[in-house]
């Protein structure tokens, strides 16, 4: 029987976070342990490549999204392989093998009458000429008030509703105020699936938790889901139509043809993963994306005749040290900022797997927490018991095991594998571990107990068989943490002189040379902390006037300006030319950020620079405000430092700052000067840079 396992694709608009990788965590440790088990598995996974927040974040890195992808697939392969996550394909979903079975089941379901189109009106812009889809809307949430949320749902208080619901709503491209236009769209007839779904729930193996809440939203009805997004959208045009599939009919679609993808390269048919009885399909999946997996996507597999899949996991979301991620709050911690911290990628797996349960909970980091893990049970316990006897063997065997074992301690350790595995399969990883836990106990006592370096001086031959029995114990340990600890598991098996396959598990190490024998492990530093300061904290903008401007004499976009601070005239270069004229800057209240990193811009010095709103159409206007020089310039709701440190330009390139009609936001946090809003100059709405 084979066995496609899978995590959900991320999106290839950002860097890979700690969030994230629980889920490709818990994925990687049961796709090793079928492999473990010999199971004909394989572990899929892509790149979410379409839609909206691709097109924008691409938009304001001023690259195509294309190249916008491309980067992210390259740092996001890179960044899960030091994490071990062992992909047998990582896919993305622009690729051609994904348009091929995107149109595949397209046709197929259109064919079998699943297919219609309707006139619908959705939020159109009239000023940049085409229609807002998800994401290029925001406004004020229509139930708590929140500024700056999206057209769909309310970050805030997580309510979601339509475009059409939000107060204050504007094009987050041009700023203006959206109209509702007809067009035509292309439905999928989900309703027609409502039975079989049910059934499909009822039948499954599925969370309880999770069950009870698909079958009330089956039960209120199921409603035909739009499948097109009007032009322009970045994504695969549906076949004879000027439309696109909407990213999420084309991203779990991903799973199959990242699939394919594999099997060309292997030499495997699709079909004998996808459109066969004698496969299963295991999905991993947040939270937050349910509805579209437990719903749509089995709707569209049965509507065109695939395997649909056999259990989908859904665990709940991290918190680190008890706080949701994000930029603002200094808690969005990538993969890459962890492995800075000195954080090691195995300990993080060790970790994950002692909180991770069958339930979709949600659960914390927690820095303390983490350092007791690894240092009390993994280093304490398993890697001491592994020092001291393959030490002991060394020094005073030479490294060679006895030929005889204690088969009364031995016996002790008999349903370890089962008990172990078995937790595994039901996704109860953190019970897997109190068993891993328990029996590393159990042998370090059986050690303790023993006493081999006094029984070594009475009875060598004991003290061996005590070394040799404890050596076997490890072996089994090792194996059965492997799929957790895949590195570390390796160098103790290299070190140890045996192999990490399951069948070893309870054979006895007799007359069994090891190798060498070295610390493997080493503890997490009494300092180590997740705890980051929020990158809008870093930004040191403050008020000034502009007092003089000159044109830079090497080059023709550029002004050479003074900017009086308060206490400080700064001399800096800025790219107005193309929009402000010499009068229309001289004594123009601008902010400045006042920290930047110095940069000399054609042979001229600049000593910070001057944040400017632009809009999609390349008009731009620079923040302004009623303030004397020289007040700090702070978001709301963020706490900052006494005194700042430089920074350079890429850290303000990552947050993602907008002007709005008459106030500039990140995050959901607003820029004021003083007790003041700042604005754009002309009413500019767009991106800050
Ligand atoms: N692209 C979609 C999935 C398409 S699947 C056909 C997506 N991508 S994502 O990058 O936003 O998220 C990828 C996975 O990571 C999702 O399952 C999501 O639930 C999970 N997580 C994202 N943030 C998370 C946490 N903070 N905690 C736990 N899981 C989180 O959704
Ligand atoms: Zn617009």
């Amino acid at each position: 029987m084979k066995k496609v396992i899978t995590s959900a694709l991320i999106y290839a608009n950002g860097p890979i976070h700690l969030g994230h990788l629980v889920e490709y965590i818990q994925t990687d440790i049961y796709a090793r342990s079928c492999k473990l088990q010999k199971e004909d598995a394989i572990y899929i996974c892509a790149d979410d490549t379409h839609g909206t927040p691709i097109e924008i974040k691409a938009e304001k890195l001023n690259i195509t999204p294309l190249a916008l992808i491309q980067k992210f697939h390259e740092e996001h392969k890179k960044d899960f392989d030091k994490f071990y996550i062992g992909f047998d394909e990582f896919y993305s979903t622009n690729g051609e093998n994904n348009r091929f079975i995107v149109e595949l089941i397209y046709n197929e379901i259109k064919k079998n009458g699943y297919i219609y189109e309707k006139e619908i009106e959705s939020t159109f812009c009239s000023h940049c000429n085409r229609f807002l889809p998800d994401r290029f809307i925001k406004g004020t949430c229509p139930f708590c008030g929140a500024v700056d949320q999206y057209g769909d749902t309310c970050e805030k208080c997580n309510a979601t509703y339509k475009p059409q619901d939000l107060k204050d709503p504007y094009c987050i491209v041009c700023g203006e105020k959206p109209d509702l236009k007809k067009t035509k769209h292309h439905f999928f007839k989900l309703s027609a699936f409502s039975d079989r779904l049910s059934k499909f729930i009822k039948s499954s193996n599925f969370q309880s938790e999770i069950k009870n809440y698909l079958l009330n939203w089956i039960k209120d009805g199921l409603e035909d889901w739009d499948i097109s997004r009007d032009s322009p959208y970045f994504g695969f045009k549906i076949p004879d139509s000027d439309q696109y599939f909407y990213v999420w009919f084309d991203a779990p679609i991903g799973y199959i043809s990242s699939t394919k993808e594999f099997c060309d390269k292997n030499n495997l048919d699709w079909k004998s993963y996808w459109k066969t009885e004698d496969s299963s399909i295991y999905h991993f999946i947040g939270k937050d994306i349910i509805y579209f997996h437990f719903l749509f996507w089995p709707a569209v597999l049965m509507a065109a005749n695939f395997s649909i899949p056999s259990h989908i996991q859904v665990h709940g979301f991290l918190t680190i040290n008890g706080e949701k991620m994000s930029k603002s709050r200094g808690t969005f911690i990538t993969a890459n900022d962890f492995i800075s911290r000195n954080g090691d990628p195995e300990y993080l797996r060790y970790y994950y797997a002692t909180l991770l349960n069958k339930s979709s909970n949600d659960f914390s980091f927690n820095d303390d927490d983490f350092r007791t893990t690894i240092n009390s049970n993994l280093i304490a316990k398993y890697g001491n018991l592994i020092n001291r006897v393959a030490s002991f063997l060394q020094k005073n065997f030479d490294g060679l095991s006895a030929d005889s074992i204690d088969e009364e301690e031995y016996v002790k350790y008999s349903g370890l594998k089962l008990e172990f595995l078995q937790q595994i399969k039901d996704f109860e990883y953190r019970k897997a571990m109190e068993i891993f836990h328990r029996y590393t106990d159990l042998a370090n006592k059986y050690f303790q107990d023993k006493q081999p370096w006094q029984l070594i001086k009475d009875d060598k031959t004991e003290a061996h068989i005590v070394l040799t029995t404890a050596l076997t114990i490890i072996k089994d340990l090792t194996i059965l943490i492997s799929p957790v600890l895949p590195g570390y598991s390796k160098t103790i098996s290299d070190q140890l002189g045996f192999s990490l396959d399951i069948d070893n598990i309870g054979k006895k190490l007799f007359k069994h040379k090891i190798n060498e024998s070295k610390i493997v492990f080493s503890k997490v530093d009494e300092n180590f902390s997740l705890k980051k300061k929020s990158c809008l904290s870093s930004l040191n903008i403050v008020t000034g006037k502009i007092i003089s401007v000159k044109p830079h004499e090497q080059a023709d976009r550029l002004y050479v300006l003074e900017v009086d601070i308060g206490n400080e005239t700064r001399h800096v270069v800025a790219g107005l030319r193309p929009f402000y004229t010499v009068e229309e800057l001289i004594n123009k209240n601008i902010c400045l950020l006042a920290n930047l990193k110095p940069a000399t811009l054609k042979g001229e010095q600049s000593n910070g620079m001057i944040l400017a709103a632009t809009s999609s159409d390349k008009k731009v206007g620079v923040l302004t405000h009623n303030k004397a020089p020289g007040t700090p310039v702070r978001f709301e709701n963020v706490e900052y430092p006494e005194t700042f440190e430089q920074i350079t330009i890429d850290v303000f390139k990552e947050l993602e700052i907008f002007s709005a009609s008459d106030y500039i936001s990140c995050d959901d946090c607003i820029l004021f000067a003083g007790n003041e809003r700042v604005f754009a100059d002309r009413n500019i709405k767009g991106i800050v840079s």
